[in-house]
């Protein structure tokens, strides 16, 4: 059986990382969600990315949880039949122990130079205009993907959903696209779907079944669910 899982927001939520449409969503008085562009990045570098390095930040504190860790044990026993894509840029599936992650919105642990176009493992502040360690040039920005940038991998994403018998999206509201609509495509070529939400998402109504709760329990239960069915 092959299973494409999305995740967002609110698989980390439950680590202590704020997700970006619950309560208090303010970041020093900033929506969130008018730092991640392209033009306050332009208008404002310094803001934008102390904004991101706090976050980066922020991931030497926390730990994943008990959904993360499910994923990394579905992984080790569905190997490449499980295609994890994330729209998360912190670290966490990776530190439950997936291997094989998707991060369509980008990681916090790289930067890239807009000039010579590296990419580079980062794990320090950006704020300073640290030099590039390849071209030397102070051109480094966050590897992540802003409102009205293209998500990266698109292409292995559809193919993924196309051969697809489940697909599962844990833990996002389901109005940022194209994630939003990865549900419409995973319907249109044949494969079951099912929603693991605190509450049901913008999107509940396209999916076969909607179980919402806590990732921390739904996700676990339903690995163990799918596990015990394969047995
Ligand atoms: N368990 C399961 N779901 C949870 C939990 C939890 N403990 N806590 C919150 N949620 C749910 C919320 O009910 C909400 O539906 O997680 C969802 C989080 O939604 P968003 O904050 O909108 O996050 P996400 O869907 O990942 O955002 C998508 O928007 O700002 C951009 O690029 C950013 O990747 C992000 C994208």
């Amino acid at each position: 059986m092959r299973v494409v899982v999305l995740t967002g927001a609110g698989i980390s939520a439950e680590s202590g990382l704020a997700t970006f449409r619950d309560a208090d969503g303010l970041w020093e008085g900033h929506d969130p969600m008018q730092v991640a562009t392209p033009e306050a990045f332009a208008a404002d570098p310094v803001l934008v990315q102390r904004f991101y390095d706090e976050r980066r930040a922020v991931l030497g504190r926390v730990r994943p949880n008990a959904a993360h860790e499910a994923l990394a044990r579905l992984e080790q026993e569905l190997g490449d039949d499980l295609f994890l894509v994330t729209q998360n840029i912190d670290d966490l599936h990776e530190r439950a122990g997936s291997q094989r992650v998707h991060h369509m919105h980008g990681r916090l642990t790289a930067a890239w130079c807009v000039v010579c176009d590296a990419r580079h493992e980062w794990t320090i502040d950006l704020r300073d205009e640290p030099a590039c360690p390849g071209c030397g040039r102070q051109t480094l920005r966050p590897d992540v993907v802003w409102f009205g940038e293209i998500p990266y991998g698109m292409d292995e994403i559809h193919e993924a959903l196309w051969d697809a018998d489940l697909f599962v999206s844990i833990g996002t509201s389901g109005v940022v696209y194209p994630a939003a609509a990865f549900v419409k495509y995973a319907v249109a070529a044949g494969a079951d779907t099912l929603e693991l939400n605190l509450e049901p998402s913008d999107g509940a109504d396209d999916f076969r079944q909607s179980r919402t709760g806590p990732a921390t329990e739904l996700v676990p239960a339903w690995v163990d669910d799918l596990l015990s069915t394969r047995r």
